[in-house]
């Protein structure tokens, strides 16, 4: 029977494999614009590398992640890191903006994560973030998804991930009490620097976690074959097709 891994978050690994997803962060911070002396929770933190440019911009941070060796890193950078849920956030009404980066398609109850937000704002407090959108890592996950066929697994019903259209998040914010500013697609190609093997133990554990060694590895390699013609330009170089979806809304009462 296969062994169940469920995606864990390794601070060390994340910083050798996937120090391009802070590192890209720029457009979605100057979307939030921070202020010196504003009160910002910044959701789904990772190693605290962004949350440091929030501090460094005069905000007075609180940054909150799921993982607990992931706060570790962030504690360790001095920064405000608390483990918590961004699916049970327990805020009420103290920030003047939520922020997040590349963390919100980590959270399958988005009813839950977006009425934590509006709890935690301020009335006429914003949320600016940006996530996966719609076609994110299409190829990668149609490539999962037939090296697990054959194992006779169903990659969507493994899937972590929610990436939505704007059309479909727009509607779920306005659901949650928020008056939508600006929400937009954008594609964004993504070089891999350690590339796909590596970015696979990184990010798709949810997947191959659920195939037993020595099998896993082969299920890997099947996936980083089937992508080599789509993925890898020809000076070698991974670039995944990854695709944003960032947006700035309300709160609106
Ligand atoms: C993303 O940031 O878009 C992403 C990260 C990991 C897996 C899939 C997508």
């Amino acid at each position: 029977m296969a062994e169940i891994a469920r995606q864990h978050w390794s601070a060390e690994r994340y910083a050798e494999t996937a120090h391009f997803v802070p590192a890209l962060g720029t457009p979605v911070l100057e979307l939030l614009s921070p202020a010196p002396g504003e009160r910002i929770l910044d959701l789904g933190c990772g190693d605290g590398v962004l949350t440091e440019k929030l501090v460094a911009a005069g905000a007075m941070v609180v940054a909150v992640d799921a993982g607990p060796d992931m706060i570790a890193t962030a504690r360790a950078r001095g920064l405000d890191a608390r483990v918590m849920d961004g699916q049970k956030l327990t805020f009420e009404g103290e920030f003047d903006a939520v922020f997040s980066n590349a963390a919100l398609h980590w959270m399958r109850d988005q009813r839950a994560v977006l009425a934590g937000v509006h709890r935690a704002l301020k009335p006429g407090g914003r949320f600016v973030a940006e996530m996966g959108g719609h076609n994110n890592t299409a190829a990668i996950i149609v490539a999962l998804s037939a090296a697990l066929a054959r194992r006779g697994l169903d990659a969507h019903r493994l899937t972590p991930w929610y990436f939505p259209s704007a059309d479909a998040y727009r509607k779920k914010l306005e659901e949650a009490g928020f008056n939508v500013e600006d929400i937009a697609i954008v594609p964004r190609p993504t070089t891999l620097p350690a590339g796909i093997e590596a970015w696979l133990d990184t990010f798709a554990e949810d997947f191959l976690g659920s195939i037993a060694e020595p099998d896993r590895s082969r299920a890997r390699t099947e996936v980083a074959d089937l992508l080599r013609p789509v993925l890898m330009d020809e000076t070698g170089t991974w670039i995944a097709d990854y695709v944003r979806l960032r947006f700035r809304a309300i709160r609106a009462e």
